[in-house]
């Protein structure tokens, strides 16, 4: 059967207290939009709409930035859940096929729950998704169950003492009949403790009409929802646990699990050691065998065999190290390419280069890329040698097999095999220090004489 995806994210988020729309909000550094649309791919929709509000344009950008066939409708006033999946009506006119409701803020379904849902819906007309919390909070629907009926689903605000004990409680995942689905939303009201128009009125309606409403359940993690940034952290945490599960599972070794921060797309290759405090940035990936050393940040990059990175190494977007590459510590790589064997062991800048195979950059070089207007690249050729503390003023290049003494502010290109020095030469005047010795130290005896 055709499913509709619809996504809710039009509400503003009131208690996460920020500018940003709620689902926007990173987890792993892609927002929560984000992490809803991937998991509900398992459903293989034939349409997605997803529903803005708070911050449409920013959402709208959001959500064809990870599709651009995503449909997005407004919800001008943010009137309820329900009043929300109805804004979906003109966009679905004429669509026969089931409507799959989702929460924005609920970012971490897992695809086989999504898989049961479906199944469910083979034998019963509307199938909500429900968990089992593991304390009783003030927030959730419940659902009130007369076997595997769902009677209705109460809002909290508006439960009695006794449903508020109920621990099975509304995801906000909802699957039905698009026609079933409209036609539901047409007979809801507003009349409760929100005045809000609830999509959780839908399975009590349908129930009056002979209907059969039922719920699964799934694992708490998979659904809670992130309505504040206590929730976000949370939701965080539990994104972290499964990545750092799924790296280990792969033949992956990290020292100290439990402080190494994932992206939401890092890949590493087995073999690979992690060690502890490393933070991977979106867009990283590290193959087989590679070391990242303690303290390493790293974004937008790609890590090969063997290479060792860090320790306090910074991997910014566009750094690609080949083969056996070692970046040492205090060393930041930005935009730059370096082939296999290069070294950049210590307090190093280099952005906009490339650096050829099995060339050592000395300590503390820097490519000068920017000149306050324009960036411009440095080409380094292979088994260069680049003293210490030598600027590389770009645009420029150093040769194949060429040096350059420490020290020098290299500006004109440097050919194969030369050697370039560019700095002050060395001027000594023979027993001078010693006479400065005696000079300063007769000083600071007659400045302590006078005080
Ligand atoms: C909702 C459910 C509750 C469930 C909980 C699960 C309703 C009435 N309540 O409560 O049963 O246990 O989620 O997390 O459905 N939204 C709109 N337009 C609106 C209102 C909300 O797009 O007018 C969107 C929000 O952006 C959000 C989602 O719908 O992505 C849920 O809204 P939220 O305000 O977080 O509802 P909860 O109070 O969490
Ligand atoms: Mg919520």
């Amino acid at each position: 059967m055709s499913v509709a995806l619809i996504i809710l994210a039009a509400g503003k988020g009131t208690r996460m207290k920020s500018d940003l729309p709620k689902v926007l909000h990173p987890i792993a550094g892609a927002p929560m939009l984000h992490h809803a649309l991937q998991t509900s791919a398992a459903l293989d929709p034939a349409r997605t709409i997803v529903v803005a509000g708070h911050g449409a344009e920013q959402v709208q950008a959001a959500a064809l930035a990870y599709d651009p066939s995503i449909e997005v409708v407004i919800q001008k006033e943010q009137l309820g859940t329900g009043h929300a999946v109805d804004q979906a009506r003109g966009a679905l006119d004429g669509f026969d096929g089931d409507v799959v409701v989702l929460f924005g803020d609920t970012p971490f379904l897992q695809p086989e729950t999504l898989s049961r849902m479906v199944e469910a819906r083979q034998t019963h007309d509307i199938v909500v998704l429900g968990f089992d919390i593991a304390e009783v909070q003030p927030r959730y629907g419940r659902l009130v169950m007369d076997g595997d009926r769902l009677v209705k689903i109460v809002e909290y605000k508006d439960a009695t003492e006794e449903e508020r004990t109920i621990r099975f409680t509304n995801s906000g995942l909802i699957a039905c009949n698009a026609k079933v689905m409209f036609d539901m939303l047409s007979e809801v009201t507003n009349d409760n403790a929100s005045g809000e128009y609830y999509l959780t009125a839908v399975p009590e309606l349908a129930n009056a009409k002979g209907l059969s409403v039922t719920a699964i359940k799934c694992d708490e993690a998979e659904t809670l929802g992130v309505d504040s940034r206590t929730d976000l952290a949370g939701a965080d945490a539990i994104f972290q646990a499964r990545a750092r599960a799924t790296l280990l599972d792969g033949g992956v070794t990290l020292m100290a699990p439990e402080t190494v921060y994932l992206s939401f797309d890092t890949v590493i290759g087995r073999d690979a050691l992690i060690e502890p405090n490393v933070v991977f940035g979106p867009g990283v990936t590290v193959e087989s065998g590679a070391t990242i050393r303690a303290f390493s940040h790293l974004e937008g990059c790609h890590v090969s065999r063997r290479a060792i990175v860090g320790p306090y190494a910074r991997l910014r977007p566009g750094a690609e190290l080949a083969e056996g590459v070692r970046i040492g510590n205090f060393v930041e790589v930005k935009n730059a390419t370096l082939a296999t064997g290069a070294k950049v062991n210590h307090l190093s800048y280099i952005g906009d280069a490339s650096v050829g195979e099995a060339s050592n950059i000395g300590a503390g070089t820097i490519t000068c890329n920017y000149d306050g207007v324009m960036k411009h690249r440095t080409e380094i050729g292979a088994r260069a040698f680049i003293g210490s503390n030598t600027m590389l003023v770009a645009p420029v290049s150093v040769g194949d097999e060429a040096m350059t003494g420490s020290g020098s502010v290299i500006t004109s290109d440097v050919d194969d095999g030369a050697l370039a020095i560019a700095r002050a030469p060395q001027v000594e005047k023979p027993g001078m220090a010693r006479k400065l010795f005696e000079i300063l130290k007769a000083k600071k005896a007659r400045q302590s004489r006078g005080s």
